[in-house]
């Protein structure tokens, strides 16, 4: 199995990436540490714990990190992910309580455990990932790879017109992060923007398709309940019903590379000023400003695909 640490600010995509690794024989979850984004640090944390009690996976260390951005305030989106983080969906109280460690040490003391062989995955504001690397400097040789959810460059923004949710909440982590890693031969990040994660649209067939397949229980209850919400809300701003599932299909690239094509090496920066371009994600197309490559980044994805394989493992995540 490949082991994978996910850092989380769960968020309805990101619960559902959660049952989505949970549900993967090929993931070992080694981890799962919290951040501040969609939602508030605490509600962030208890609904981490209860989607993976969910999943029958409570037995899953769970480090909670950062409760706010590194210089800015914490502007949680509840129109987006429910007042709580979990749309409509109500989860019985976790039983399991976070670990004793932090976010950053968990990650820098797996990476440590382990040289060469984990695959940071970052779904919400990289605040949890620019304090692992501060303190540990060679994080990004210690890791597998850094994948990473967030930014945009072709598509419009989601949040203001030209940036991206996870980039916008916390900039400088952000640049932070595309500064330390990638470097020196480390391996580049992968940087998955709105690009790529809109292909993968989760549309009323496919809940119509898991209830009939899986039958009544919590966790179908769950992802509808969540959903429906989403639902709500990409019908408000993005004019269809259905919502997009950004998280979960990083996570799906990552077991399945194939998933993503029209793949180029950029030099990506972080815009940190502006009235609406804090968090904007720029490549320098033509090599121009003269620095080195520092990620990856994938122009084509296979959404459509992706959003199948996620209904076929929730499916079997309920008949457990
Ligand atoms: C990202 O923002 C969050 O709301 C989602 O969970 C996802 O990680 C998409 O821009
Ligand atoms: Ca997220």
């Amino acid at each position: 199995p490949i082991p994978l640490i996910l850092d989380v600010d769960t968020g309805i995509d990101d619960a559902l990436a959660l049952l989505f690794a949970a549900g993967s024989a090929e993931v070992e979850l080694v981890g799962v540490t919290t951040v501040a984004g969609n939602v508030e640090l605490a509600h962030v944390t208890r609904n981490t714990l209860a989607v993976l009690e969910l999943a029958g996976r409570g037995e899953v260390e769970v480090a909670a990190g950062a409760a706010a951005p590194l210089c800015r305030p914490l502007t949680p989106t509840p129109e987006t992910h429910g007042p709580e983080g979990i749309g409509r969906a109500t989860v019985p109280p976790p039983v399991a309580r976070p670990s004793e460690r932090s976010a950053a040490r968990l990650i820098v003391e797996q990476a440590r455990a382990r040289p060469g062989e984990i695959t940071l995955v970052a779904l919400g504001p990289l605040t949890n990932v620019a304090a692992a690397v501060l303190w540990e400097p060679e994080l990004p040789r210690l890791l597998k790879r850094l994948v990473v959810m967030g930014g945009t460059f072709r598509e419009a923004g989601n949040t203001t017109p030209v940036t991206e949710w996870n980039m916008t909440v916390d900039p400088e982590a952000a640049a932070c992060v595309l500064r330390r890693f990638g470097r020196d031969g480390a391996p580049l990040p992968l940087l998955m923007g709105l690009d790529v994660t809109q292909t993968a649209a989760i549309l009323p067939h496919h809940l119509a398709a898991l209830r009939a397949r899986a039958g009544d229980g919590p966790l179908v209850r769950f992802v509808e309940d969540a959903l429906g919400f989403y639902f709500d809300f990409h019908e408000r701003y993005d004019g269809f019903r259905g919502a997009h599932v950004h998280d979960p299909f990083v996570v799906g690239s990552v077991l399945d590379p194939g998933l993503l094509s029209a793949r180029r090496t950029l030099a990506v920066g972080i815009e940190l000023g502006g009235e609406r371009t804090a968090g904007m994600t720029f490549a320098d197309w033509k090599g121009t400003g003269g620095e080195p490559p520092n990620c990856e980044v994938p122009f084509r994805g296979e959404g459509g695909a992706f959003v199948e394989r996620l209904v076929d493992r929730l499916v079997a995540l309920a008949a457990r």
